[in-house]
């Protein structure tokens, strides 16, 4: 097994370059990337490139004929908006890959324009809960490397992108150990293909834990129909943009004092309303010789809240009805993990800056 980098953006790939990594260990996996940042590949010879569509092609003729293209096929995600606990959180499908029917057509196009196609590549979305996805795309890449090899392709690429998450980690990789063995087995015998995974959130998720404070509280009213808020130091246009997507959120454990509160299983919400239904451990993190010290809140002991960041904007909203401990009060901490998946990373890390240093964020008074 060999290590390389999967970049992005001009910015990506200078950095990895300048952690003296060998051009030839890069994947410049975006398969639309602007002119300048194929002429930039082109002077560092990083010469592997994902398409999918002509004018990238056309753009890749002009700025860099001797790349070696890499064909983004599309997945066909199980839409989360059908079922949200299934499928991806990021259904990248929406935005890249072309169709097996319109892979010969675009195949034909390279051809013609003297291009060398050396791959495939996929991505089954980013948090893929289902993973008969990977079997299901292994077999269509094997279809489409047919369809390459009647246009007079040779493959030697498949890139099979990310999507891995920690707790199916496990049943995703024996499912594409065994796709593997089914569709490419002759070759993986022979040698003659390179099999590339992209794992991003899967070792970058847990990195990031932010810790914030609540800064302020509104209280229910029933005469004026106003509802408990709880407004915290970070919100969507800072480090919680995972709010954004349904199912990437994980319940913050709550910091009162000597007394900390964390969920069990997933986000609670106020709809979750039966009586056994929702537990949260509570712990008491200030006296050491108090044994165990954990305890369990039943739906009687929490309250409903909606958690909202700091800023003016009402879209600025991070839990829409979470079940909290009751009596949260300013100067509480929330403490989010596992922040580190598309969060931070589409903050800070795509195409516009440096790698942040740190590990844990604090957002507070
Ligand atoms: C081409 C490509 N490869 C890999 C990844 C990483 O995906 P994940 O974080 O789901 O593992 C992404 C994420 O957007 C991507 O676009």
């Amino acid at each position: 097994m060999k290590i390389g980098f999967d970049c992005a953006s001009h910015t990506e790939v200078a950095e990895i370059l300048s952690l003296s990594v060998s051009p030839n260990d890069i994947i410049y996996a975006n398969p639309c990337k602007a002119p300048s940042h194929i002429r930039y590949a082109s002077t560092k010879n990083v010469k592997k490139m994902t398409f999918d569509n002509i004018t990238e092609l056309y753009k890749i003729k002009a700025h860099f004929p001797d790349a070696e293209c890499i064909l983004r096929f599309k997945a066909h995600d199980p839409t989360p908006s059908k079922n949200p606990s299934e499928g991806a959180l990021y259904e990248l499908s929406k935005k890249y890959g072309v169709t097996i029917d319109y892979s010969r057509e675009i195949l034909l196009q390279a051809k013609k324009l003297g291009l060398n196609v050396i791959g495939l590549a996929f991505h089954v979305g980013s948090g893929q809960r289902n993973v008969r996805t990977y079997t299901r795309h292994i077999e269509e890449a094997r279809r489409i490397w047919e369809i390459a090899r009647e246009v007079g392709y040779t493959f030697t690429v498949l890139d099979m992108g990310g999507g891995f998450m920690y707790n199916n980690f496990e049943e995703a990789a024996s499912a594409v150990n065994t796709a593997l063995d089914n569709e490419f087995g002759d070759m993986i015998e022979q040698g003659g293909i390179d099999i590339v995974a992209e794992p991003g959130r899967y070792v970058s998720a847990p990195a990031f834990t932010l810790v914030t404070s609540v800064i302020a509280m509104r209280e229910e009213r029933e005469e004026t129909g106003e509802k408990r808020m709880v407004y915290i130091a970070d919100g969507l246009y800072s480090n919680i943009n995972a709010a954004f997507w349904p199912g990437e959120l994980t319940y913050p454990t709550v910091v009162k004092g000597k007394r900390t509160y964390t969920a069990k299983s997933t986000l609670p919400t106020s709809s979750a309303s039966s009586d056994s239904g929702i537990e949260v451990e509570e712990e008491d993190n200030g006296s050491m010789d108090q044994e165990g010290g954990i305890s369990t809140l039943m739906r009687g002991d929490l309250q409903e809240y909606s958690i909202w960041g700091p800023t003016c904007d009402c879209m600025d909203i991070v839990i829409e009805d979470a079940l909290l401990p009751k009596g949260i009060e300013v100067g509480d901490w929330f403490v989010f993990k596992d922040l580190g998946g598309k969060i931070l990373i589409s903050l800070f890390l795509y195409f516009d800056s440096k790698v942040i240093g740190g590990m844990l964020t604090i957002t507070g008074q």
